[in-house]
């Protein structure tokens, strides 16, 4: 039997999981992790697989997915490499193995040395909102990936959300820009701000998810652009329109340009397996 076999079983995992339960994914899925405690309870809440061996749970992997923090993947390669270098042998030019490496700003030229054929490389950044299946994955693939095998990675997180293909060279990009964190981190700011004028916790915060979410579906569902929609909600010399000045006045646009570059300067960081 081969699987699709995560390496790693926390949050990323445990929300592709939780779309893929939603999407009725029935395709054999394997976890590995080295607390047995988490891979209790993925088992427990996903009926999933679980593999406490590292080797045993790599050759069940027809897809195999890096899920470990970037800081973690080094260690995991080196082991997967010495477990395979007997693999290969015993297994004598059987078809190459499919990694995926979930791991923030680690690019294939570190994954692929550290992890080299009969090892193919591909990348995704998954959304943890996969977990409602509204998730959003990049991905992107290593020169001589083969074609068959594209499908199988697009497929896999086509089940919890849109996929887009992003070339590698814009893959760190793409992730500080896609993040619901942003959303997130927006929404705290602006429900606390609303309590400070005065209103209750629950007012708030309908208010404020009202203000980010609501309308950008519709932006995203309808054909209005986005300079009309503003123009709509914003009347010239109006409440909108000044609190907008205000918040561009004090170089929101900076500050944002500003936030993505040190993720940028962050996912770098992380280049250095
Ligand atoms: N969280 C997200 O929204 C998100 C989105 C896209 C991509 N990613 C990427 O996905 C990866 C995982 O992120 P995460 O947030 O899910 O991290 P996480 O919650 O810390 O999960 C990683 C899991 O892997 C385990 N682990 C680490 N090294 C291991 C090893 N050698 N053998 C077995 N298990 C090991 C960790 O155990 P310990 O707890 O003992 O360390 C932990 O349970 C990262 O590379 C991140 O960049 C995350």
């Amino acid at each position: 039997m081969k699987a699709t076999v995560f390496l790693g079983g926390g949050r990323i995992t445990a929300a592709l999981l939780a779309g893929l339960r939603l999407a009725n994914y029935r395709s054999p899925i394997v976890v590995h992790d080295r607390n047995p405690h988490k891979l209790r309870a993925l088992q427990k809440e996903f009926s999933v697989m679980v593999e406490p061996n590292l080797r045993s749970a790599v050759s069940q992997a027809r897809l195999l997915i890096i899920a470990v923090r970037p800081g973690d993947v080094a260690a995991i390669l080196t082991e997967i490499s010495q477990a395979e270098s007997q693999a290969k042998r015993a297994r004598r030019g059987g078809p190459a193995l499919i990694a995926c490496s979930l791991a923030a700003g680690i690019p294939f030229a570190k994954l692929r040395a550290r992890l080299g054929a009969p090892v193919r490389w591909s990348r995704a950044m998954p959304s943890p909102v996969a977990r409602t299946g509204n998730g959003l994955t990049s991905v992107t693939f290593d020169r001589g990936f083969p074609k068959s095998a594209r499908k199988l990675v697009r497929d896999f997180f086509a089940r919890v959300g849109a996929v887009v293909e992003v070339p590698e060279r814009k893959f760190d990009a793409f992730m500080v820009t896609f993040s619901p964190s942003h959303g997130y981190h927006a929404l705290a700011a602006l429900a606390q701000s609303a309590q400070k004028l005065g209103l209750d916790r629950y007012t708030a915060f309908a208010a404020a998810s009202h203000a980010l979410a609501d309308g950008i579906i519709s932006w995203r569902q309808g054909t209005e652009s986005l300079e009309g929609l503003l123009h709509e909600s914003a009347t010239p010399g109006g409440i909108a329109a000044a609190v907008m000045n205000a918040m561009d006045q004090r170089g929101y646009s900076k500050t944002v340009a500003r936030a993505l570059k040190a993720g940028l300067a962050r996912a770098r960081k992380n280049a250095n397996l």
